[in-house]
Formats: structure tokens, C-alpha cells, sequence
């Protein structure tokens, strides 16, 4: 790992104005290139891509909506190199797809099929457009491409074999029909934030998954066992309709694995895919330089909708940290530390897939807790903790189970119910822990039923916005925040501020905008976030669906400070029954003009999300994920209609329909990006 030569003093560009254009803007100085969008091939046999529906064979091409991505540095002779800046891997999420009625409409010529049941065809080729792949990359004078040759190239779907590693292997839960021994699974879904290991490897989350699966309607009462309460508090209820209705496509293995009703005889689920869905929902290990090594599942990092997994600073002969999301409203926040002891000959191992079972097969899960003065507690989770073996709402039976039911394991212990954690990174420096709070419309000051929480320390916003998509709506948190978190005397201990809340700039200074954020730095719904290694800027992207009344998703740049360089904020809400909810949060210093900026702003319906860069700063890569994502799909055949023509009319590739995209952004005089 490249250890962060300068921490930049400043940010050295102009900020971009907020912006509504169907374009990719940056600062004057810098340039972007397209470099990689869904469709491309990856072999030299694969035609290039039409993008009008007709292609097909997307094993061999890129994925759709491009999410969290990891450089992986290559030396002239194409040999695993930390330092290479040009000549290099790409490894990436392909998340999801831009989908309306179940069908992923770009895909097919006039749109697909939105009724059940799905054809055959039409299912294939939405599952190969979901996965992972690996592009090699390449920068002659300065250009960047896409080598369509490479032997590197690799595409990781939802069909490709998968080892489950850690405590779950093996065990009960994970046994299928395709797996009898609990050993293995079929592919990865849904994946979204990711991480670098200080081996080298890839780390990807799997997310949004249980909406891939169905059950019918009766299985709860024909299961009858505990697997149910797993089944609903991961929120797959019995008869609701699954995400594609992929379960539809035929009588193969492939499409039925995708129904996760009880159907078979057997006690243990092997004759059937009764427990096919415990096989999603981790982080999945993959070594993007060796295609013959298998993926593994990390089930010892639990199981839920994973997001980024960000590793604390490496010491040698201390454990690793590994700080992880659970992307949900109400969720919680966890973090892994190995049993395994660090050492620095592992930084560029013979095996990289066998130092990542060194560190990641066994080791402790902690869920966070936190405390309205500004302290908390990392709360193990496993059997030795009594209040989880003795936890009435779920009886759990071993480790394996807590890696499963990681959410079951949470809610006994208490942990704090946060407003949708996604992606997390630490400080090159301090090791500080940054993680995204994205939003959470079930904050409220007068919470009703059961998934409505009043606000709280860590999460000490409720309100209404006045203006925009939200305007008639009682969003809750509707801009989001960035939490950050420092370890404290014991592994159990850290203490916490909120570095940043999202916000419009003219919003109330009181109870609202509390980092004083002006027209340079607003923005809201902060989702994807990374730490540069060369220069140490913090890298922000949104998601938002509430500011986009007045600008499309953005990335900022960030010089943060530390844990308490700001002062406790007393928030006073008046409740509708006239009582007062008095909530005391801690703030950081608000930041300064030439400490966050914005730095880029993107096309129409796109969010902002993944980033790496070479080791020398000089090259960052960003994605551009669903441009165009709100066009109905009964306009697929009329680009007039399209909400964003987004790359090719920034002059890439065929075809109007908006496409997911890798660009590459470079400093005009050759310096570092955002310095
Ligand atoms: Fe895939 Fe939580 O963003
Ligand atoms: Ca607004
Ligand atoms: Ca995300
Ligand atoms: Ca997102």
C-alpha cells in the first residue's frame, strides 16, 4: 500500500457550480475521457457494441451500472506492480440495471417483457449484465483506454461459481441443491461499494440482493421454522413479487434457483433453494490478477446489505480492522477485526487469495453503539456475548449463524439504528474512520409504527424540505450526514463526531445546514466516499434523489480534520403534541472554503460512485452509474425522450441510450488530481 506522500494543505482548483446539464463538468484545468461503458467487449472476438437493444453474449462484455471500482497496478511486462501508473487493472461492480415493469428495457429493442412469465432469453441476458469484471487499462501519451485484448479481462456473473470461506462454510444454512455439502454457491449480486486489501486483492459488497429472490405465499407456514424470522428481518416476505421475475425464466436449475420456497422433502434443504439466499449478502474476495483463483465469500464479515469494506491503517504485528455498512434504513454500522496478526511480508504475497484466508476467514464482528456524549462501544457478536445466546427473537446456534443473521445478532445487542450507512474510508494519516449516513426517511420527531426511529446523537436530523422532489413529502433525513469515528484505549471503545451534514446552502443555519455549507459545498445524500492514498483528499459522491431539483449528482473534494476539532449542537424540536425532544450531537469544525469543494458534477439521473487512482495521483477514475435512469421504458425507441443521452453525447460509442461509464480524469499541467 502507498503510503500518502503529502497531505494536501488546500484544494488547488476552482469549485464547479451546481448543475442541471446533461454532461460530465469538472474544473477549468482538468479533462475527462470515457475510457469504459456497459456493453464494451472484453475479448477480441466480441463485436463492438450497437447499443440498440440487439446485443447479446454480455459474458464478454462490460456490466451495466458500473459501481465501486479498485486500480490494480500492472508493470510494463504486465506483472503485478503497486506502483504502476500506466498500465493497469480495473476491477468493478456492475450493480444493478435500468429496469421499469421488471425488465432491464435498454437491453431489448423495444423495451422487453414486463409481465410474468419472463422469457428465457430475456433473463439471461439481464443476469450476465450484473456481477463484477476486471478491464485492463492502458495510457499511451497520456490517453487512457480499454485493452480489448487483454488476457486479464474477466467477467464475474451471477451464474459463476463461488466458495463460501469462514465460519458459515459448511454449515446448515448454506446448503443447496447445487451444493450439498454448503461449500459453495452460484455467483454475486447487487454489488456496490468495494475495497482494496493490503494484499491486493478485490472486495466487493454484495447489497440489494433479497429482491432477486421470490417465495410463494404459503412458505412461511410450510417452512415453519426459524428461518423465517431471518427471511423477513432481511425483508423477503412470502408472495411478494421478486425484482425481474428471474425465477420465471424455466424449469433449469439457473431460473429456479431464484425461488426460495420450500419445495423439497429433505430436512436440511439440499434437495431444494430453500437456503439459496444465504449464499448473497457478503463480501466477496476476488484476486483481479488471477482469473484461475477462485472467489470466496468472507462469511466471518456478516451477512446484509453490504456496502464498502475499508481497512484500517495495517500495523505490523497488530490485527487488522475492517470497517463495514449495512446499507438500510435503521441499520447499523460493524466493524471485523482479524485474529490473524499483521505482517508486512503479506503486502505483496506468493498467494494473495491464501493471505486473504489468513485474515478474513477468522477473526471478531462488533456492531457500533453509540452515545449521545460523543463515546461508544464496538459490541461483539458472537456466542461468548450472553445477551446474543440468549436472545429470545432468534435462537441462535453457532458462529456460522451470527455470520448469516449478523442483523438478528445486532438487534440483540442493542446496537444503534443508523440513517443507511453506505460506503466508508479511513484516514491515510489519523486512521480515523469516515462512513457515509446517506439519508433515512424514516427519522422522525413524531415517529409512528415500528421502522420510524425519533432522531438521535448520531443521527440528529428530522425535517422537511421546502422545496424540490421531497417538498410534500416528511423525509426525515433527507440530505444525510458523514459520521466519523476514532478507536479508542480498547478494541471495544471509540469515541465520534459528524464531520459533515449534507445540506442545501440556504437552508436554516440552526437546525439544518449545521456545517455551514455554502454555494461551493452544498450538497446532499453523500453516499460513495474514498480517501485518495496520494494526496489524502477525502472524495465525495451523492446518490440524491432531494437536491435534484437544482443539480445533479456530484463528487467534492475534502480536507478533513480530526474527531472533536468542533463543539457539541444542541437541536430543540417541538413534537405535534407540543412536548420538546431535546438532541445533543457533536459537530466538527465547519469547513473552510479551500477545505471542501465542489469538484464535479454529472450528466441527467446519474449518480456519482466508485473511484481509485493511479499511486501517483495524477490519474483518478470515477463512474458514472444509471445516466438517463428515469426515462419510462415506453420511450425506449424514441431518444428524444431519453432523460440523459449520456455517453454518446459526450461523443462515445454508438447508440443514444444512456449508459452506465468509467471516465478517467487528468490534471491539464500534470499535477496531482484536486491539489
Ligand atoms: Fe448501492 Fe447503497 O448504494
Ligand atoms: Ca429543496
Ligand atoms: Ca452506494
Ligand atoms: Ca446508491
Amino acid at each position: 500500500t502507498p503510503t500518502p506522500n503529502v497531505i494536501a494543505a488546500s484544494l488547488g482548483f476552482t469549485a464547479v457550480a451546481k448543475s442541471l446539464l446533461d454532461k460530465v463538468v469538472i474544473p477549468a484545468g482538468y479533462s475527462y475521457q470515457v475510457i469504459y461503458a456497459l456493453g464494451d467487449p472484453l475479448t477480441a472476438a466480441t463485436p463492438a457494441f450497437k447499443n440498440d437493444g440487439t446485443d447479446g453474449d454480455f459474458e464478454n462484455r462490460a456490466g451495466d451500472h458500473h459501481d465501486g471500482m479498485e486500480y490494480f497496478g500492472l508493470d510494463a511486462a504486465g506483472k503485478p506492480s503497486a506502483s504502476g501508473v500506466d498500465r493497469a487493472l480495473l476491477a468493478m461492480n456492475h450493480e444493478a440495471t435500468t429496469d421499469a415493469d421488471k425488465s432491464s428495457f435498454f437491453l431489448f429493442p423495444t423495451g422487453g417483457t414486463s409481465t410474468l412469465p419472463r422469457p428465457a432469453a430475456e433473463v439471461d441476458k439481464e443476469v450476465a449484465i450484473h456481477g463484477l469484471s476486471v478491464v485492463e487499462i492502458k495510457a499511451t501519451n497520456k490517453k487512457w483506454a480499454t485493452v480489448q485484448t487483454s488476457a486479464f479481462n474477466r467477467r464475474v456473473t451471477p451464474l459463476s461459481e463461488v466458495e463460501i470461506a469462514g465460519p458459515a462454510r459448511g454449515n446448515a444454512l448454506l446448503k443447496t441443491k447445487y451444493s450439498a455439502d454448503g461449500t459453495k454457491t452460484r455467483g454475486t449480486i447487487n454489488n456496490c461499494g468495494t475495497g482494496k486489501t493490503p494484499w491486493g486483492t478485490f472486495l466487493s459488497g454484495e447489497e440489494n440482493w433479497a429482491g432477486y429472490f421470490f417465495r410463494v405465499a404459503a412458505d412461511d407456514t410450510v417452512r415453519g421454522d426459524k428461518s423465517v424470522v431471518s427471511l423477513k428481518r432481511y425483508g423477503r416476505i412470502a408472495g411478494d413479487k421478486s425484482r425481474h421475475g428471474w425465477e420465471t425464466g424455466g424449469s433449469d436449475d439457473k431460473y429456479a434457483r431464484w425461488n426460495i420456497s420450500k419445495l423439497g422433502a429433505s430436512v436440511d434443504g439440499s434437495d431444494d433453494y430453500r437456503n439459496e439466499m444465504n449464499g448473497q449478502g457478503y463480501i466477496i474476495e476476488m484476486d483481479a490478477y488471477d482469473k484461475t483463483k477462485a472467489l470466496k465469500k468472507r462469511t466471518a464479515l456478516g451477512r446484509f446489505a453490504h456496502e464498502s469494506a475499508a481497512f484500517g491503517l495495517p500495523v505490523v504485528g497488530k490485527p487488522l480492522t475492517v470497517y463495514l455498512g449495512d446499507d438500510s434504513r435503521n441499520e447499523y454500522m460493524y466493524k471485523f477485526v482479524s485474529k490473524a496478526l499483521w505482517s508486512a511480508a503479506d503486502a505483496n504475497p506468493a498467494d494473495r487469495m491464501a493471505t486473504g484466508d489468513k485474515y478474513l476467514n477468522e477473526g471478531t464482528l462488533y456492531v457500533a453503539k453509540f452515545n449521545a456524549d460523543g463515546t461508544g462501544q464496538w459490541i461483539e457478536l458472537s456466542m461468548a456475548n450472553p445477551t446474543i445466546a440468549g436472545y429470545a427473537t432468534y435462537k441462535f446456534a453457532d458462529l456460522a449463524d451470527i455470520c448469516v443473521n449478523t442483523r438478528l445478532a445486532g438487534d440483540a445487542v442493542g446496537a444503534t439504528k443508523m440513517d443507511r450507512p453506505e460506503w466508508g474510508g479511513v484516514h491515510p494519516v489519523t486512521g480515523e474512520y469516515y462512513q457515509t449516513l446517506t439519508n433515512n426517511s424514516n427519522r422522525n420527531v413524531n415517529p409512528t409504527g415500528s421502522s420510524q426511529l425519533a432522531p438521535d446523537s448520531a443521527n440528529p436530523r428530522a425535517y422537511q424540505d421546502t422545496d424540490g422532489p421531497n417538498a410534500s413529502k416528511n423525509v426525515g433525513n433527507p440530505n444525510g450526514h458523514i459520521l466519523r469515528t476514532k478507536e479508542g484505549a480498547s478494541v471495544g471503545a471509540f469515541t465520534w463526531d459528524v464531520y459533515l451534514f449534507g445540506a442545501e446552502a440556504d437552508a436554516d443555519k440552526a437546525m439544518i445546514n449545521l456545517s455551514n455549507l455554502t454555494d461551493d459545498q452544498d450538497m446532499s445524500s453523500p453516499d460513495g466516499l474514498a480517501f485518495s492514498q496520494s494526496t489524502g483528499i477525502c472524495w465525495i459522491q451523492t446518490d440524491d434523489g432531494a437536491y435534484t431539483d437544482v443539480t445533479n449528482c456530484m463528487m467534492l473534494a475534502a480536507i478533513p480534520g480530526k474527531v472533536g476539532d468542533g463543539a457539541s449542537k444542541a437541536l430543540s424540536y417541538t413534537k405535534t403534541d407540543g412536548s420538546k425532544l431535546d438532541v445533543t450531537t457533536k459537530v466538527g469544525a465547519a469547513p473552510a472554503a479551500d477545505k471542501l469543494k465542489r469538484f464535479l458534477v454529472g450528466p441527467k439521473d446519474c449518480e456519482i460512485t466508485g473511484l481509485c487512482e493511479t499511486p501517483d495521483g495524477k490519474a483518478i477514475f470515477i463512474n458514472i452509474q444509471h445516466p438517463g435512469e428515469t426515462t419510462k421504458m415506453a420511450d425506449v425507441a424514441d431518444p428524444t425522450k431519453y432523460t440523459s443521452q449520456w455517453p454518446s453525447n459526450a461523443g462515445y460509442g454508438a447508440g443514444k441510450r444512456p449508459r452506465s461509464a468509467t471516465i478517467v480524469i487528468t490534471k491539464d499541467d500534470g499535477g496531482r488530481i484536486g491539489s
